[in-house]
């Protein structure tokens, strides 16, 4: 990873193998190279009128920094933290300042290679020395913002990992290396102890492939752990829950070919849940968070689920498979009853759940569905200022009739086959197994399932919304 260095010092002390960027206020698209008579490299960057920086464009500037570094080969990089002093970002700390400025640099300069043979030449952007950091709180930040982005970073590549090598069993592996030298207890059930909890929604989508399925547990005690686990305790836990389908064929449904290829990303709710809890640990942040990963390939065989069929989830109550595409719904069903025994201050689910949720957003924000409105707007805000956005849709009650099953307690989608709505027949139909009395949000991040140009992030997973539930843990 590209290494973050600081120094008290002013940037003119910075020496020559520094290329010193200066921010201006000429246009965005605006790129000058200088150099001395000494050999001193000067990069301008122009990054608009300094009074309209808001925290939006702010994050933009940061990665357009290493969107320009990367293209011009630049090894080190030396920039100068106080010119990053916009007005509009007056009520933000230094430690926001700092962690974003960090964050940003880090996860615009990731890119996945794992599967790339390795260029001859190794100019990669090597080091950023932020000058002028006099404050401990600046420097805290810069350590927070760090630490978050290498989680991004590594649940960015573990979805983006190709379902070939990414299965549900080496998913549980990589929990386990996530939680290495940190206090998260991990346990990776297989197909006997889920058939024995009665999963039956999530084991039917795991039934037409020889991947087995595996239910994630990872526990983080942070605040100590409490004798008996209570809602209205202090101790109880935050329940994260994270869609792991490894790959989404659609099932005997067959999604169309343009449609199938990036759905090994269909994972990317669990591996941000995951990344989420290691990094709340490694932040020693006291606070304790529970992480549930349903994990299983939905695939095609003679063993797959059918459309028709009807099973019981772990709640006992029965759901008609109308549709083998909407697996996951069905996987998380069984993950908020499993909750349940945790006694949560609060249930969030992350799930790549609905193209639906495309359609209703577009690709720059995810889809939050509560009906807790302060959650909501909190988590609003929480997203505005750390840059994973999200958007509410409603959980009314009139969209529950759509789920009405003739054959079973309800269907897995509407009765009429209708895809108005889409995104919110997802959240309704959870809201049938969510614990009566906890509040919970579901988060539909198929919009941001895949980076888009403007994001100027690699393309593949975009690891949302990791800072957003960090700071939504620390905050809380
Ligand atoms: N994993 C998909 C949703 C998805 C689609 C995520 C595109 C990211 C990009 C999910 O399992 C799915 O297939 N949903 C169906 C639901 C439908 C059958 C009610 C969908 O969106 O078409
Ligand atoms: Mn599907
Ligand atoms: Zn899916």
């Amino acid at each position: 990873m590209l290494k973050i260095s600081t120094t008290t010092k002013s940037i003119t002390d910075a020496s020559s193998k520094f290329c010193r960027l200066v921010i201006t206020e000429e246009s965005l698209s605006t790129h000058r190279f200088l150099e001395n008579k000494d050999g001193q490299v000067e990069y301008r960057m122009g990054v608009g009128k300094w009074k309209d920086v808001d925290t939006r464009s702010f994050r933009n500037i940061i990665r357009s920094i290493i969107q320009a570094a990367k293209s011009h080969k630049v090894e080190f990089l030396a920039l100068d933290f106080s010119s990053f002093t916009f007005p509009k970002l007056s009520q933000y700390d230094e430690k926001w300042l700092s962690s974003t400025l960090a964050e940003n640099l880090l996860i615009a300069d990731y890119e996945f290679l794992t599967y790339k043979t390795k260029p001859a030449d190794n100019k990669a952007l090597k080091e950023i020395l932020v000058c002028g950091l006099s404050s401990n709180d600046a420097k805290a930040g810069i350590e927070r913002g760090t630490i978050v982005a290498s989680y991004v970073n590594n649940a960015r590549d573990i979805a983006n990992t190709p379902a070939c090598d990414m299965t549900p069993t080496e998913l549980g592996k990589r929990t386990k290396n996530l939680a290495k030298g940190l206090k998260i207890d991990v346990r990776v059930l297989g197909e006997v102890e889920i058939k024995k909890l009665k999963m039956g929604a999530l084991f039917a989508v795991g039934q037409g492939t020889k991947s087995e399925t595996k239910f994630i547990i990872a526990e983080y005690w942070g605040a100590g752990k409490p004798s008996k686990l209570k809602k209205d305790d202090k101790k109880a836990p935050i329940v994260l829950i994270g869609k792991g389908i490894t790959y989404d064929t659609g099932g005997l449904n067959v999604k169309p070919s343009g449609a199938m290829h990036d759905m090994h990303l269909d994972m990317s709710g669990g591996s941000s849940v995951l990344a989420t809890i290691a990094c709340v640990a490694k932040l020693g942040i006291k606070k304790n968070v529970v992480a549930l990963v349903p994990a299983a390939e939905n695939a095609i065989s003679d063993d797959a689920m059918r459309a028709g069929d009807i099973v019981t989830s772990m709640s006992g109550k029965t759901i008609e498979i109308l549709h083998t595409d909407a697996e996951g719904r069905l996987v998380l069903a069984d993950a908020y009853t499993y909750a349940e025994r945790y006694s949560p201050r609060v249930i969030i689910d992350v799930a790549t759940l609905t193209g639906a949720a495309l359609v209703a957003l577009g690709q720059h924000a995810s889809a939050i569905m509560t009906k807790d409105t302060n959650l909501e707007s909190r988590l609003r805000e929480l997203g505005e200022e750390s840059g994973d956005l999200v958007w509410p849709l409603p959980l009314w009650d009139e969209y529950k009739q759509h789920l009405k099953s003739h054959r079973a307690d309800i269907s897995n989608i509407a009765t009429n086959f209708s895809r108005f709505g889409g995104a919110i027949e997802g959240g309704t139909f959870l809201s049938f197994f969510a614990p009566k009395n906890i509040p919970w949000v579901h988060i539909d991040i198929a919009p941001r399932m895949d980076s888009i140009p403007s994001d100027k992030l690699a393309k593949g997973s975009t690891g949302e919304p990791i800072r957003l539930l960090v700071s939504f843990i620390e905050k809380s």
